[in-house]
């Protein structure tokens, strides 16, 4: 595992996603586990911590968090691009070997049922807060955030430093069609 993951303070949590990275979501079922690819993830509340992401009635990630009641959000970095890109082409549905395939490499965190997605910068460990018309009706899942974690190598002290860490570790922002960007420039008032 890698050796530079540090705690992050919950309060402090949603910074991990406040810039609006594509995210890996990853659950675990029944001993079933999967990671797809999200776009539409996004932060909801300080205290507790609260997100929100949509999980198309297609994925099969979605019955998974559906059944356990439990998520994990994490930050791909530009290293794992293709991993990204793979994750959310493929669906377990269709390919039992989905997550070999796509080179995905999962580990976990003692007190969570959980599978984590190694090589990311940050991981939120996510409780479903059940709302099955919302579910239903839009594809939105709430999660509160339980636990987070960050590769103390670009997130510190409740800060991204991109400017000063490897390229490779930058978070991933999706277009369409293939197309991501890297993060880019920092910019301070
Ligand atoms: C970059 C990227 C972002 C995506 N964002 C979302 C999203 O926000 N919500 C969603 O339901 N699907 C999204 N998808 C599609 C799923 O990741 C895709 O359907 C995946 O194959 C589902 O895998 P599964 O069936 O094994 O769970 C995205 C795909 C890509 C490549």
């Amino acid at each position: 595992m890698n050796p530079h993951i540090a705690p992050v303070d919950l309060a402090k949590s949603y910074r991990l996603i406040n810039h609006g990275p594509t995210v890996l979501v990853s659950a675990r079922h029944g001993g079933v586990d999967n990671v797809m690819s999200a776009a539409w993830c996004c932060a909801l509340d300080f205290a507790p911590p609260k997100l929100t992401v949509v999980l198309d009635k297609a994925t099969a990630t979605r019955a998974l968090v559906e059944q356990s009641g439990m998520f994990v959000i994490q930050i791909p970095t530009a290293a794992q691009l293709q991993l990204t890109h793979q994750v959310g082409t493929l669906s377990l549905s269709t390919n039992a070997d989905k997550l070999a395939a796509s080179g995905v490499q999962l580990f976990g965190m003692e007190g969570f049922d959980l599978p984590f997605v190694d090589g990311c910068a940050g991981w939120l460990a996510c409780r479903l807060i059940p709302e099955p018309h919302n579910q239903q009706a839009y594809d939105l899942f709430i999660g509160e955030i339980v636990g987070a974690w960050s590769d103390t190598r670009v997130f510190s002290d409740g800060h991204w430093h991109f400017e000063d860490a490897d390229p490779a570790l930058r978070s991933l922002h999706y277009v369409a069609g293939g197309q991501f960007y890297a993060i880019g420039e920092g910019l301070k008032i």
